[in-house]
């Protein structure tokens, strides 16, 4: 049987880094990029995988154990009880750039996790999905909050408190992002270790910027809900400032911030774990072109523009 599943990239409207200590983040689906996985019979014995994308072209047991893909792959197995293992072939694609903090790993994840219990005929519910890539998560960068494979799993806007049930939430008015790309690849994990020890060195200090942060978070939330997205854009401005003063902005992403607001953007900030990757700007829909186009001259690699809703 030929199983196929696609997952959408994300981006994190506010919260990113104070969500890994419990304090409120919004994020939402980015549809224009995804994962996506075919999984097939095959005739051959073992487990072959195929992606293009990190070079990868290899049997399953001949990764490294701790390699995210055979994680991924013998706990499908394990979750769905299957003790003898199949013969198969797996192809993964994605247009979602790695380590850009839109999602690439979750969204590999998400997909694999799907089209393997496809392939096997074994559904999996959306928490048990969401579970087995939050697994996966743990492997990429040491200390995940669960928000990434979360919005991804579920491909709704949701309001996320680590450990607690999940919200979604739509705004009552469709409102415009534009996402721009640094190019520069950085792994979340580094961001979110120097983090972690900023705060064990000084955790009183840490803790009132990320209240700071959960406090924009709920105000966000509460705007979006009402229509009134207009007023995000100083919210996303506070949140950046506070985002730089947790060492996790880079030159390249403050320069596209503020070529973002000099081209008409009501407010700019970096999104996900930062150090590179991408930023994003809440724009009124008429200004979109122009502030990607201005976000291009500055050096961004590509940009994307999206709705919420
Ligand atoms: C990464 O997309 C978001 C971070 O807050 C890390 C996490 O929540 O696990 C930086």
């Amino acid at each position: 049987m030929m199983s196929h599943a696609t997952a959408p990239g994300k981006i994190i409207l506010f919260g990113e880094h104070a969500v890994v200590y419990q304090r409120p983040a919004l994020a939402v689906p980015v549809l224009q990029v995804h994962a996506d996985v075919d999984v097939s019979n095959s005739l051959e014995p073992g487990i072959w995988i195929d992606a293009p994308i990190i070079n990868l072209a290899a049997e399953l047991s001949t990764l490294a154990p701790a390699h995210p893909l055979r994680v991924i792959i013998e706990n499908v197995f394990q979750a769905i009880g299957i003790s003898n293992i199949p013969a198969l072939k797996i192809r993964i694609i994605s247009t979602i750039p790695v380590a850009s903090g839109l999602g690439s790993g979750a969204a590999v994840s998400v997909a694999l996790i799907r089209a393997i219990s496809g392939c096997l005929s074994r559904r999996l519910s959306n928490e048990q999905v969401n579970q087995l890539a939050f697994e996966v998560e743990k492997i990429h960068h040491g200390n995940p909050s669960g928000i990434d494979n979360t919005v991804i799993t579920f491909a709704r806007p949701v309001y996320f408190i680590k450990g607690q049930r999940i919200e979604t939430f739509h705004s009552s008015e469709p409102f415009t992002i534009v996402i721009g790309d640094t190019g520069i690849s950085a792994p979340t994990r580094q961001a979110v270790d120097d983090l972690r020890n900023l705060w064990q060195a000084e955790p009183d200090r840490w803790n009132s910027v990320f209240d700071r942060v959960g406090e924009i978070s709920r105000k966000a939330r509460r705007l979006i809900k009402n229509g009134e997205w207009q007023q995000l854009g100083p919210l996303m401005d506070a949140n950046h400032a506070l985002l730089q003063e947790m060492t996790v902005s880079s030159p390249e992403l403050d320069h596209l911030v503020a070529a973002a607001k000099a081209n008409g953007a009501l407010g700019a900030k970096l999104s996900g774990g930062g150090r590179g990757g991408n930023m994003l700007a809440l724009v009124t829909p008429g200004a979109a072109e122009k502030v990607a186009r201005g976000l291009l001259t500055a050096g961004a690699r590509r940009t994307i523009i999206t709705e919420i809703q």
